[in-house]
């Protein structure tokens, strides 16, 4: 189910150290009752009164506001379809998300045919796929548009963005994230265990949720050493634990256990290229 307690109103960024305090009550896009915690004068979270939040929780979610105050211009997530894009505001997303038992998150998903292959399997899933390359999506979002009889997924959703700056609609909705084969920049900051990683994941999965990354170890960037399980769990584990994930695997894959993505098929066929498969939760 969403989580209706708690929804930022505004991009306007938050001085540190301001005190949170009470200011005004309305009504959250659920239609619960809300109080609106102002901090200073310069942004709001709204705190569902019916079911407050511990203070530790109001405080990461206060983080997770500051972070998004890059994203000012923001006007609702974009959506890719079979006849272009179109937007969809919270609520909207927040309604197809209820209807599902669960919410799956691809990141960096090409041509999107892992979470349409995902939601056909599992109809009670909303799967989405999301990558900053909005043609491939366009293709993707064809086929899951297609009659189910025809290879068609209701249940497959595309959006168009990049991993660094996740439309705010997207907050805490995921129950699994997979990046399967990520390249340049999300696989930069994977290698790198760079703590945006962490943000990303912190902001983007609910409270019981699970990771699971698949790399290419033979074909890292320019002027990085390729990959060891060494190297990956050291540098995953900092970003993994600031956002409370435990690494519960982290290990080479043969060619059986390749995640069954376009990319996964095309590195099996092509030589059994060393694939190192981590998988986390909280
Ligand atoms: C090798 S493809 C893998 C596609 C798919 N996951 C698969 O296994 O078939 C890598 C994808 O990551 C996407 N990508 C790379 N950096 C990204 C970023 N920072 N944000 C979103 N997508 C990104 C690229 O656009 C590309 O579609």
């Amino acid at each position: 189910m969403p989580d209706a307690n708690c929804r930022t109103t505004t991009w306007k960024s938050l001085g540190s150290g301001r005190s949170t305090r009470s200011t005004a009550r309305g009504s959250s896009a659920s239609g619960r009752k809300t109080t609106r915690a102002g901090v200073g004068m310069r942004g709001f979270l709204f705190v569902n009164t019916h079911a407050p939040l511990p203070g530790g929780a109001v405080a990461e979610r206060l983080r997770g506001f500051r972070r998004e105050s890059t994203l000012r211009k923001h006007v609702a997530m974009e959506i890719i379809t079979r006849r272009g894009l179109r937007t969809m505001e919270a609520a909207e997303f927040d309604e197809l998300r209820a209807r599902y038992a669960s919410t799956l998150v691809d990141l960096g998903t090409g041509d999107g045919a892992w979470p349409r292959r995902f939601a056909r399997e599992h109809d009670n899933v909303l799967a989405v796929g999301v990558d900053a390359d909005r043609e491939a999506l366009r293709e993707a979002a064809k086929l899951a548009e297609r009659k189910p009889a025809r290879g068609g997924a209701p249940n497959a959703l595309y959006v168009a963005a990049s991993a660094e700056s996740l439309p705010p609609e997207l907050r805490e909705s995921a129950d699994w994230v997979t990046v399967y084969f990520p390249w340049s920049a999300l696989l930069r900051m994977i290698l790198a265990g760079d703590e945006r990683l962490g943000e990303m994941l912190s902001f983007l999965c609910r409270l019981r949720s699970r990771v699971s990354i698949v790399l290419n170890a033979d074909a890292p960037p320019e002027g990085v050493d390729p990959p060891t399980l060494a190297s990956v769990r050291s540098s995953l584990e900092p970003p993994m634990d600031a956002a409370g994930f435990r690494i519960t695997k982290c290990e080479w894959l043969d060619a059986s256990q390749a995640p069954p993505t376009t990319w996964g098929g095309r590195l099996v066929k092509g030589s059994g290229r060393a694939m190192i498969g981590l998988d986390a939760s909280r």
